[in-house]
C-alpha cells in the first residue's frame, strides 16, 4: 500500500482519517485530541531541562514530575501491541552528570511497561569535555506496552560482518551460520574504530555539515527514527512524536508509508517541519540513507593529519607510528 504521495494535506489536529496531522501546541493538549489504543509508536526527543530557548530550566524533581504525567497520558493513547521510543542524554547540574534514561526507566515501569532495549546512539562529535570524558552517546529507551508487541528485525538488519562464516562443528558443520537478509544490527558501540561501520547505532549526530541540518539546535537524524519505524509499527500504523520539532519523526514515518502526527509548540518549527515535509513530497530534501556508513578518515586528508607545529610531541609522534603500522 503507497499512502503518499495521493494525499499531502497536513492536518492541524488528530483526525482517524488523516494520514499526516502536526499540531501547534502543548504536547499534552495535543494528546488530548488522540482517542485511547490508537497508535501504534510514540518515538520522541523529549526537552532535557538544559536550557534551550524552547525550555525553561526547572529543579530536576519537578521536570520530572511534569513529564511522568506527559507519559502516563501518552500511555492511554497506545496500542496494546505498541512502543514508544524514548531518546535522551543528560541533564548537568554544577558539573555533576544525571543521565536522564535512569529517571525515566521508573515512570515508565510504575505504568508497567516492558523495556525491551536500551539502545545507545554513539556519534563521533560533539563538545569537548574539560573535567570528564566528553559524552559522545545518548540513549534511546524503548518499551512496549505489553509482550505482544510488534518487532520486524528483516527491514532493519545490517551487513553481516564474516557472512562467508560456516558452523566449524555439531549437526551443523560446514553450513552457513549467518542469515543471507543480514544481521540484527544490535543495541550496543563499539569503541574500536574499524568496527564502528558495522555498529549499529553509529548514526552522525546531526550537526552543521550534516544533510539534514536546520536551525534547531537538538535535531535528531531522520536515519535514527527510520529504524524504530520500521521495526516496531507496519504500514499504515500511527506513529506520534509529542515534541515534533523540525518534523524529523513524521519524515522518517510518511518516508516508510506509516501515518504520523507531531505536536510542537513553537511557531517557527512548526513552520520548519511543514517545510520540510513539504521538500519530501517534491523529492528535495536532503536525508542521510538508511545504513550508509559513517565516515571513516583514511588519515590522507590535510585535517587528518598532524600539524608541523605539533610533531615535536611525543605522544603525537606515538599516534603517527600507530597510524602507519595499520
Ligand atoms: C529535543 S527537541 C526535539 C527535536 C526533534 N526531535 C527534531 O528532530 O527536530 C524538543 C522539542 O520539544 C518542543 N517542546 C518543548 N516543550 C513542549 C511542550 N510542552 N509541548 C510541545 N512541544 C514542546 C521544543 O520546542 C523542541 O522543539
Amino acid at each position: 500500500m503507497n499512502l503518499f504521495p495521493s494525499d499531502r494535506s497536513i492536518a492541524d489536529r488528530f483526525n482517524p482519517d488523516a494520514n499526516l496531522v502536526l499540531y501547534r501546541g502543548d504536547a499534552r493538549d495535543s494528546i488530548e485530541t488522540i482517542p485511547s489504543n490508537s497508535i501504534a509508536l510514540i518515538v520522541t526527543s523529549p526537552p532535557y531541562n538544559i536550557g534551550k530557548d524552547y525550555e525553561q530550566k526547572t529543579a530536576l524533581e519537578q521536570y520530572l514530575k511534569t513529564q511522568e504525567k506527559t507519559i502516563g497520558e501518552l500511555y492511554r493513547v497506545l496500542r496494546e501491541d505498541g512502543s514508544i521510543c524514548w531518546q535522551v542524554g543528560n541533564f548537568i547540574q554544577n558539573g555533576e552528570v544525571y543521565p536522564l534514561d535512569i529517571f525515566y526507566y521508573d515512570i515508565f515501569k510504575k505504568l508497567n511497561m516492558f523495556l525491551r532495549n536500551r539502545i545507545v546512539w554513539h556519534y563521533g562529535h560533539g563538545l569537548h569535555a574539560k573535567k570528564r570524558f566528553s559524552g559522545r552517546y545518548e540513549t534511546i529507551l524503548w518499551f512496549s506496552k505489553s509482550d505482544n508487541y510488534i518487532f520486524n528485525l528483516d527491514p532493519v538488519r545490517v551487513p553481516s560482518k564474516y557472512p562467508g562464516k560456516r558452523h566449524y562443528k555439531g549437526a551443523k558443520k560446514g553450513q552457513l551460520s549467518g542469515n543471507k537478509k543480514g544481521k540484527n544490527p544490535s543495541d550496543v558501540w563499539e569503541i574500536v574504530v574499524k568496527d564502528w561501520e558495522d555498529a549499529i547505532w553509529d548514526i552522525p549526530n546531526v550537526k552543521s555539515n550534516h544533510p539534514e541540518k536546520t536551525n534547531h539546535p537538538c535535531q535528531y537524524p531522520v536515519e535514527l527514527v527510520e529504524r524504530c519505524v520500521l521495526a516496531l509499527t507496519n504500514e499504515d500504523d500511527w506513529v506520534f512524536d509529542p515534541y515534533a520539532g523540525t518534523g524529523t519523526s513524521l519524515i522518517a514515518a510518511i518516508k516508510n508509508n506509516r501515518r504520523a502526527m507531531g505536536s510542537e509548540k513553537e511557531a517557527d518549527y512548526i513552520e520548519i517541519a511543514k517545510k520540510r515535509i513539504n521538500s519530501y513530497y517534491d523529492g528535495s530534501l536532503r536525508t542521510r540513507p538508511l545504513g550508509k556508513p559513517v565516515y571513516v578518515p583514511t588519515g590522507k586528508e590535510k585535517v587528518s593529519q598532524i600539524p608541523e607545529e605539533w610533531k615535536d610531541n611525543v605522544q603525537m609522534n606515538l599516534f603517527e607510528e600507530e597510524k602507519e603500522s595499520k
